[in-house]
């Protein structure tokens, strides 16, 4: 389903990706309240649609659905020709969406934990997906193939080469995420490409164990997707502020 918004304004676009839910919710839901026009985007076509439905019972307007699956190229593809046709730009992207990556278990402390508890054990490693002037996107595709093949060979491969040893998935993934992004800034100084860690939040993801509510949590996130177009690029805000990356 796609909404009718032509943007008539000329607000700014943003997209949410994995939006239908937790924090992407609620950073669509605060991404409107700030004038923005929100594609608030889902895998799944009626998760998505009821979630853009849920929030214009609450009155909040200027949010649209589209359908996005961040893995599957075809349905990128579709999202930005939608976005190409529609709007003719896109000046916000919050790349929200992802999975845990484990099966849940009757642990409280089971998701993702504060920022300070993701390093690396490797200093080998941690260095490298820090040097942001060196790394380059060939030698992060490297790296992601090392542990990949150090997963598949199980727990003391993994500990041998100093990957985490808790949430490994979980934690290289965002890693390498964060490392791209400043891949991306260097790449583009015209673009503003920061990462934010939205603190310890309430959703599914942390089988609602987390400190913080998912509105707190997402407007964690909306403040570093409205900085100016000035502002800071390259840089991890850790809660909404500055801080180093592994
Ligand atoms: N919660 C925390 O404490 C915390 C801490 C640090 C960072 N984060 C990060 O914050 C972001 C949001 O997390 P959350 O806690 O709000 O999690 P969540 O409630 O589990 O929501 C995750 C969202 O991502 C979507 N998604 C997953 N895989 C997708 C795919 N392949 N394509 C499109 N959408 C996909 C999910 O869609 P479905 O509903 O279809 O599954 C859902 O909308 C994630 O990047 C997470 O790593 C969260």
């Amino acid at each position: 389903m796609e909404g009718t918004i032509s943007n008539p304004l000329g607000t700014r676009i943003a997209v949410v990706t994995g939006g239908n839910k937790g924090i992407g919710l609620e950073v669509c839901r605060q991404l409107a309240a700030s004038g923005v026009t929100v594609v608030l985007t889902a895998r799944d076509e009626t998760r998505g649609a009821d979630a853009v439905e849920k929030l214009r019972e609450q009155g909040v307007v200027g949010v649209i659905f589209h359908q996005l699956e961040v893995t599957d190229a075809s349905s990128i593809a579709r999202l930005a020709e939608f976005l190409k046709t529609r709007f003719g730009r896109l000046d916000i992207l919050v790349n929200n969406a992802a999975v845990g990556g484990i099966e849940p278990v009757d642990d409280p402390s089971f998701g993702p934990k504060p920022v300070g508890e993701q390093y690396f054990r490797s200093e080998e490693l941690k260095q490298e997906l820090n040097d942001a002037g060196n790394l380059t996107e060939e030698r992060l595709d490297e790296l992601l193939d090392t542990f990949l093949k150090d997963f598949e060979a199980g727990a003391p491969a993994l500990e041998a080469r100093g990957w985490p040893d808790e949430f490994a998935s979980y934690k290289v993934a965002k890693a390498a995420v964060n490392a791209y992004s400043r891949i991306m800034a260097r790449r583009h100084p015209e673009l503003r490409v920061n990462c934010a860690h939205p603190g310890y939040v309430r959703t599914d993801m942390t089988r609602n164990s987390g400190l913080l509510t998912p509105e707190e949590g997402a407007s964690n996130v909306v403040k570093v997707a409205l900085l100016p177009s000035g502002g800071p690029t390259g840089v991890f805000f850790a809660m909404g502020k500055e801080a180093s990356f592994l």
